[in-house]
């Protein structure tokens, strides 16, 4: 098993690139999307503060299916285009959101979340996934985050579908 040790209290940039570096080896050589996905989920979720919510929603045919996270119990299938997931799914477009009860449509699995952070995993163009991360803690999600995450998804996407 890979041994990871992250230091939580570095400056953003090297915090995700020690994230990004811990992921990338985690899914090196595996080809299983699930496992895959549960192990970052697993990552994320030891080492980012202020999560209640951290994994991945598969898209399949129409829909946003969840898939492995960690948190509480979650819905199931979310529409494309539907609550901040499906309008990352719909869009292509990494969505940050410091009020959830400000967003259209909002579909609040856990109650305590207040803010989010959505990317899109793109594999060979397409939009395979989304990583979901949710936070009781309103703006709780800053441009470094959001970057350090997209960096991320974008090393590892392959090994995601
Ligand atoms: N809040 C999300 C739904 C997923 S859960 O938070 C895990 C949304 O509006 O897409």
């Amino acid at each position: 098993m890979l041994e990871i040790a992250i230091d939580r209290d570095q400056p953003a940039a090297e915090f995700y690139a020690d994230l990004t570096s811990s992921a990338a080896a985690l899914v090196e050589g595996e080809s299983d999307a699930i496992a895959n996905m549960a192990n970052v989920a697993a990552l994320l979720w030891q080492y980012m503060p202020g999560l209640n919510w951290a994994g991945f929603y598969r898209r399949i045919d129409d829909e946003l299916v969840l898939g492995p996270f960690q948190g509480k119990t979650a819905c199931i299938r979310i529409a494309i285009g539907a609550g901040v997931c499906g309008t990352a799914a719909a869009s292509g477009q990494v969505q940050r959101v410091a009020d959830v009860h400000a967003f259209p449509g909002h579909i609040a699995c856990d109650a305590d979340s207040r803010s989010e952070l959505v990317v899109p995993v793109v594999k060979n163009g397409r939009i395979i996934a989304v990583l979901d991360l949710d936070s009781p803690l309103p703006d709780h999600f800053q441009p470094a985050d959001e970057a350090g995450i997209v960096r991320l998804i974008g090393a590892i996407a392959d090994n995601l579908g």
